[in-house]
């Protein structure tokens, strides 16, 4: 909720993702420079990892507005005619979940994305006609967790692609310090260090964390975030040496136990779990594959040995498939 607080507006303030950065940095000076719109721009990976940030950036560093929608409450043409009808040239538009449009709204993206026209049909039946309109040049920037959820005819619209990777925990360190000095939350290195080592790579994950940590820190401590509070407020919410949380140990646990190692498929999984199957697609198994705790094979899902160590239970050695 008060996440706006601490997201970083520049390029220069984002912290990480090296690659994404560094193209950002020349693809914008050149669409400045040019007087042009930035192409469109395709960001995929798991939630959290600053999808919305970059894109706000992107409107920040290029002068113009950011709108922004999501693709499931798009739901006929007209709704996103009207959101491109308002666009004033240049304007960032920003679609969530880009995955989820319906049919009727990808096709109505197409011929804007190309060429800024929009093409849509008004009236039903015989009454029925098409009309065009242009629309002002603008940069169409889309977020999703997986690029391969896209159609290709969407994907191959966008000129741009930035994949965003988990954070490394010396990277994440210092989103968390920057996050305590912005809120005004006295720690020190080793607990920034702390809250990153257990944020699971990700941002977000980080600053709710350090809300908590500095709740715990108020009321058992001092309010300065150490090592000791950090690592007693992260024990107190679940969250493990790792940075596993109580569902990364479910899916880990139900693996080894109820599916002996796996290979099991995802549905049956998440029926074990009760738990949506894009849940441990999206959220849950790309952390705990990054970390080789698991892997997916052709036959489904497998904990590694590391998974068994975690939990300090035996690995089946004999009498079992190794894959
Ligand atoms: N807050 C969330 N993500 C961030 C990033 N990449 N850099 C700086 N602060 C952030």
């Amino acid at each position: 909720a008060l996440d706006r607080a601490v997201r970083p507006k520049t390029l220069e303030e984002y912290i990480g993702q090296p690659v994404a950065r560094e193209q950002m940095e020349i693809f914008l000076a050149a669409a400045k420079g040019r007087e042009e719109p930035l192409d469109h721009t395709l960001i995929f990976g798991p939630p959290g990892l600053g999808k919305t940030t970059l894109a706000s950036i992107i409107a920040n560093e290029m002068g113009v507005s950011l709108k922004t929608t999501s693709g499931p409450v798009l739901e006929k043409a007209g709704d996103i005619a009207a959101l491109m009808t308002n666009l004033e040239p240049g304007d960032v538009l920003f679609i969530d979940e880009i995955h989820r449009l319906s049919p009727f709204v990808e096709e109505i993206l197409y011929p804007a994305m190309e060429d800024y026209q929009l093409d849509i049909m008004i009236g039903e039946g015989p009454a029925a006609r098409s009309i065009k309109l242009d629309l002002p040049p603008f940069t169409l920037v889309g977020a999703t967790t997986r690029a391969g959820l896209l159609t290709s005819p969407l994907r191959d619209r966008f000129g741009i692609v930035q994949r965003l990777e988990f954070y490394a925990v010396d990277d994440l360190a210092v989103i968390v310090a920057r996050s305590a000095r912005i809120l005004g939350i006295p720690m020190d290195e080793a607990g920034a260090k702390e809250i990153a080592r257990r944020s699971r790579g990700t941002p977000r994950i980080a600053n709710r964390l350090l809300r908590r940590v500095r709740d715990y820190a108020e009321v058992k401590g001092d309010g300065t975030v150490d090592l000791d509070i950090a690592d007693r407020a992260l024990d107190l919410l679940s969250v493990d040496a790792k940075g596993f949380d109580h569902l990364d140990r479910r899916l880990l646990l139900a693996m080894i136990e109820k599916f002996d190692g796996g290979p099991v498929g995802v549905d049956s999984l998440a029926a074990a779990l009760s738990e949506e199957r894009g849940t441990i697609e999206d959220v849950l198994e790309p952390f705990l594959i990054q970390q080789g705790y698991m892997i997916r094979t052709p036959r489904g899902r497998m904990v590694t040995r590391l998974a068994y160590q975690h939990f300090g239970v035996p690995m089946p050695s004999d009498g079992r498939p190794t894959g």
